[in-house]
């Protein structure tokens, strides 16, 4: 049902309008893309943090799926089941991950499969995962950057839908790196999440 595109690279994605943002963190990303004015549905954090008052502030709903087991006794499985049910209940059509702190399993994908944004703080496929900023700094890159990419279940992987280079200084510490990177994060990841919304290639 309703319009949608075809996408070279991407294949079939329905035209969208509602979005979710899953975050965990201080939530800068987050407070780029409300500040953008995008149509956000819902914020998910998975545990109390600074992201419930940045959308709490905006007018934007906030669904706390609190994580309870950071052990190996955490079922990932049921916990994403959970994640849907809350994204379902405010029928968002695209998901973005702005500093989620859980990775998700199949039940997350197999909803909204094709229609789950990430954005990391490195140039994927180098440096992947939570570390990618320390990992770019302790490898001595004079370059890293930044990655939209669609999400699969694979963390950090998946089509690649915008970069951005930026410079490591000799000074850089993890701090004053990642906030260079997140600069262009703030700039470009609202951009992607609009273009996608309209059902534009970004
Ligand atoms: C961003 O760099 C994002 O790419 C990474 O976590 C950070 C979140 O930043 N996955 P903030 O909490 O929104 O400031």
């Amino acid at each position: 049902m309703g319009a949608g595109l075809a996408r070279p690279g991407l294949g079939y994605v329905r035209a969208v309008r509602r979005l979710g943002v899953l975050a965990s963190g201080t939530g800068t990303i987050l407070q780029a893309i409300l500040d953008a004015g995008l149509p956000v549905g819902v914020v998910v954090v998975d545990r109390p943090c600074a992201a419930t008052e940045r959308a709490l502030a905006a007018g934007a709903p906030v669904e706390l799926v609190e994580r309870t087991s950071f052990g190996p006794d955490f079922d990932r499985v049921a916990y994403s089941h959970r994640v849907v049910d809350a994204l379902k209940r405010h029928e968002v059509d695209l998901v973005a991950m702005a500093g989620f702190g859980t990775i998700l399993a199949d039940p997350v994908h197999e909803a909204f499969g094709g229609l789950i944004v990430n954005t990391h703080p490195a140039l994927l496929p180098a440096f992947k995962g939570w570390h990618a900023v320390e990992d770019a700094l302790a490898a001595g890159v004079k370059v890293t950057g930044w990655t939209a990419h669609l999400a699969t279940v694979e963390v950090d992987d998946g089509p690649i839908l915008a970069q951005e280079a930026v410079p490591v200084f000799a000074d850089d510490t993890v701090d004053s790196l990642h906030e260079r990177i997140k600069e262009v994060e703030r700039r470009r990841y609202p951009e992607v999440l609009q273009a996608l919304l309209e059902g534009r290639t970004p």
